[in-house]
């Protein structure tokens, strides 16, 4: 099982994992973090589990892992920053996800809009965020995490387009070390982007983005068209132009995207 003291002991953020609560199993990490009150699970709490039996991904998708392989974790937090700033989270996420696998192995992560880390073009990380708002807007936000590391099997509708970082890398990659440099890149962008303006983290975030210029086909709800992906809008919203010439922006919520 993943070790909560072991995380602790040489962990070396300021506040982000500082309080952990680790599981064998749990139904969900998001779903267990939503019933903690904010002095039970104050600002970086973890929740974090080597099982889970009803894992969830975005879009009502099941997020399905191997017990005991990979890092299956939530992040709560309580932003003071404004719903700009806010909207940029799963920025902050995903780079410090990829930052993070590029200094504990050798592998070249790259960013997948809005909130994937893809290495070799498949899928290694995906995140679900969600929101809890009160009379005063937004109050807490969940950043659940599903990091592919040392599962080698992925079943057939999923193989040709997930991997992990030992099927890339062809080692075992240590859990509790790779887990520490999230949370301690994490607690960086998270200052980064609290402190300075929106624009530096998406700078840094374009530069490991591989979409821009690349023809996209984007699904919204039942109905599917292909564009060209342009750049990132300072609300994190995709700008593309459609195969008609028109510019326009998407929404994460809305849309899931293939590369075509
Ligand atoms: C996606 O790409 O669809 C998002 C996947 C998010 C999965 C993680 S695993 C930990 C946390 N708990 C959940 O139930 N989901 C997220």
């Amino acid at each position: 099982m993943i070790n909560k003291d072991q995380i602790l002991s040489t962990l070396a953020s300021k506040q982000f994992g500082k309080n952990i609560l680790a599981f064998d199993t749990i139904d969900s990490t998001n779903t267990f973090a939503k019933t903690l009150t904010k002095t039970a699970a104050p600002q970086g709490t973890v929740i974090i589990a080597d099982q889970q039996t009803e894992g969830r991904g975005r879009q009502q998708r099941n997020w399905v892992s191997e017990n005991g392989m990979n890092l299956l974790f939530s992040v709560i937090l309580y932003p003071e920053f404004d719903l700009k700033k806010i909207s940029l989270l799963p920025f902050a996420g995903s780079l410090a996800v990829a930052d993070a696998i590029e200094s504990v192995t050798e592998l070249s992560p790259t960013c997948k809009w809005p909130n994937d880390v893809l290495i070799n073009n498949k899928k290694v990380c995906g995140m679900l965020l969600e929101t809890s708002s009160g009379n005063s807007g937004i109050e807490r936000i969940i950043l659940g995490i599903g990091l592919n590391v040392n599962q080698e099997e992925f079943s057939d509708d999923l193989r040709h387009k997930a991997t992990s970082l030992k099927n890339e890398c062809g080692l075992d990659v240590d859990r509790i070390r790779l887990l520490q440099k999230i949370l301690e890149e994490l607690e960086n962008r998270y200052e980064q982007l609290s402190r300075f303006p929106a624009g530096q983290l998406l700078n840094d975030w374009r530069m490991k983005a591989l979409l821009f210029g690349k023809k996209i086909t984007v699904l919204e709800s039942e109905f599917s068209f292909t564009a060209t992906a342009i750049d990132v809008a300072d609300d994190g919203s995709l700008i593309i132009q459609t195969d008609d010439g028109h510019k326009r922006n998407i929404f994460a919520g809305d849309v899931s995207l293939a590369y075509t």
